[in-house]
């Protein structure tokens, strides 16, 4: 077991999870499990960069911890735990966030996208967000990191990171590599095909859920946005149907010369209906487990804690190790 390569991600409870993070990240999450050692987390640090009513926050935290099992995440194969829950990663944030400068924090897209969404709230936490995460990663020792292209550039600042941190106090954290799907790395928008598809999006109608029913997620695809021709093909320029192809490609395993001909003199009714079909047959067993899931709060929380112990004692490890070469006294 030692000797399997690590991987290390998380994800933030925001709200209900899409397709997209289905495609771009916990798909890999599950096809990892047996060949890599694996830790997942509930990033619920994260998600308070953003205002979340707190009632309803504690039910996401529940209710995404317990997806991520129903998607078939094993907590006896893989480590599953609660961001939150582990002081070394705020604490370890910290010591991190003085080897991290305030330009290249200012050059994050994501931050400055989520400044111009939330003008009313640019908190400092926002600002500090990729040091977190940095912390979350690099205290794992992680090989891979999988996750959708969108998170790209937070690795890269992780990464440099380490680097500096190793360059300076001396060898702590191993470089890690960012592990992205070649199909569904960026699942768009069904609504608004140049926009990447967000469970924070105001319209329901662009986002799929992996807990929506069957006939909605059918309706979704029947609704989504195309072009005015009539013809299924991957194009530049054809941004809504190239959307489909990708999220058919990628449920189904097909590659999109394959998908093109499948639908060949075909219209895009027939082929939106086949790819909602192709999605709902994907995620019902998910939301089937979900259900049961989620009715037993005692037996997630045994779950969670279990994990928590087992991510500590990973991660205790490297803290003290870097506030060790830091000159902390311990
Ligand atoms: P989050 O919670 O926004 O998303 C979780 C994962 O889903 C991917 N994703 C997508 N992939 C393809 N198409 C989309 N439309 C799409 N939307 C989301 C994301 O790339 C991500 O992999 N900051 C992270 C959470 C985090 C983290 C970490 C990740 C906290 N600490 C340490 C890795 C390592 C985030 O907000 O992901």
């Amino acid at each position: 077991m030692d000797d399997k390569k690590k991987v290390l991600s998380c994800i933030q409870p925001s709200g209900m999870l899409t397709l997209g993070n289905y495609l771009g990240a916990l798909k890999n999450w599950l096809n990892m499990q047996d060949e890599f050692q694996c830790t997942y987390a509930v990033a619920d640090l994260h998600a308070i960069t953003v205002r979340q009513d707190p009632q309803k926050f504690k039910g996401q935290i529940y209710s995404t911890f317990a997806l991520l099992l129903a998607l078939g995440i094993d907590p006896e194969k893989s480590t599953l735990f609660i961001q939150s829950h582990l002081p070394e990663h705020t604490a370890l944030s910290w010591a991190l966030s003085s080897v991290t400068q305030f330009g290249e924090l200012s050059r994050m897209t994501q931050f400055k996208a989520k400044s111009a969404l939330h003008a009313d709230n640019i908190n400092v936490g926002l600002f500090s967000y990729p040091v977190l995460m940095a912390a979350d990663i690099l205290l794992y020792q992680p090989d891979f990191v999988p996750v959708g292209a969108d998170q790209k550039q937070h690795l890269e600042i992780a990464r440099d990171i380490a680097m500096r941190f190793n360059r300076i106090y001396g060898e702590v954290f191993k470089i890690p590599e960012p592990y992205i799907p070649k199909i569904g790395a960026r699942v768009m928008s069904l609504q608004d095909p140049e926009k990447k598809m967000s469970k924070s999006d105001d319209n329901i109608n662009s986002f799929v859920a992996i807990l929506d029913d069957r006939d909605t997620i059918i309706r979704k695809f029947k609704r989504a946005v195309t072009d005015s021709e009539s013809s299924v093909r991957l194009s530049e320029d054809k941004p809504g149907v190239s959307n489909l192809i990708n999220i058919y490609s990628a449920v189904t395993g097909k590659t999109a010369a394959k998908v093109e001909k499948e639908f060949e003199g075909k219209g895009y009714g027939e082929f939106k209906l086949a790819v909602g079909e192709a999605v709902a047959d994907e995620l019902a067993p998910i939301k089937e487990r979900y259900e049961k899931i989620i009715a037993d709060k005692a037996e997630l929380e045994r779950i969670f804690r279990a994990g928590d112990e087992r991510a500590e004692r990973v991660a205790r490890k490297t803290y003290f190790k870097a506030m060790k070469k830091m000159g902390f006294v311990l």
